[in-house]
């Protein structure tokens, strides 16, 4: 049975649209379908998407006192599988209590590095880049009661280039968030990976090589190419 999704998104929602894209072509709605979409701002560009697919928009106030609103719109939506997409605010523990193992999240960068209160946006690219880090990425996880703190479903890495700025390599991670996202969240809708009693997914969902073939071409590096593309087909 198609599970029903909750995205939560605070801003743009191009992550939305990715997977509303993803799960409406190839036969995959019989995956999961975006049922709700909930925000905590009412001018989120998300919020207008979903209005204009036809999918049930609300605005939420945010934080610990916004939980049990929120429980509440994913009780009479009959919610499986909360997804945040960009979604800037902690999520209540009730919520986190009640869905565990049934929230995901989407981070620009290789968690555990460069995640956590106050980093999003261009600020986790501009700290990727002041490390001197030569490899950054995308990850999806489990959501937990701490910000990034959860357990790993998926990453992918994308290279930091040379003469990068914030803009260009968070230009560079969207485009991997908006390919890896999807794949991830369906492999949670359909119970190929899952919460184990450690607190771990029972699998790591790997991209394939042919899926990173652009990824790969853009390092000007060979060897770190080579590197990159010998841990992917691993
Ligand atoms: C993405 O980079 C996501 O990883 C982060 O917030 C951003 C949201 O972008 N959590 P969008 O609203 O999906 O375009």
């Amino acid at each position: 049975m198609s599970s029903r999704l909750a995205v939560l998104a605070s801003g743009r929602g191009s992550n939305l649209r990715a997977l509303h894209e993803y799960l409406t072509h190839g036969g995959r709605g019989s995956i999961a379908q975006i049922s709700l979409v909930l925000s905590d701002h009412a001018d989120a560009g998300a919020l207008a998407f979903a209005k204009s697919h036809d999918i049930a928009a609300v605005a939420i106030e945010g934080g610990t006192l916004g939980g049990e609103r929120l429980l509440a719109q994913l009780h009479s939506h009959r919610i499986d599988l909360v997804v945040l997409a960009g979604y800037l605010r902690l999520v209540p523990s009730n919520v986190v209590n009640e869905y565990r193992g049934r929230i995901l999240n989407v981070h620009p960068a290789l968690l555990p590095a460069f995640g956590g209160s106050g980093m999003y946006g261009l600020r986790v690219h501009a700290a990727v880049i002041a490390s001197g880090a030569r490899v950054s990425g995308a990850t999806v996880h489990f959501v937990d009661e701490r910000y990034d703190h959860g357990a790993v479903i998926a990453q992918w890495p994308v290279p930091v280039l040379s003469g990068d700025t914030p803009q260009l390599l968070a230009a560079r991670v969207l485009r991997v968030e908006h390919a890896l996202f999807p794949a991830a969240v369906a492999a949670v809708a359909q119970s190929r990976i899952a919460l184990d009693q450690n607190g771990r997914a029972t699998h790591m969902h790997l991209p394939n090589l042919d899926d990173a073939t652009y990824v790969l071409d853009s390092i000007d590096d060979a060897a770190l190419r080579k590197a990159i593309g010998i841990a992917l087909s691993a």
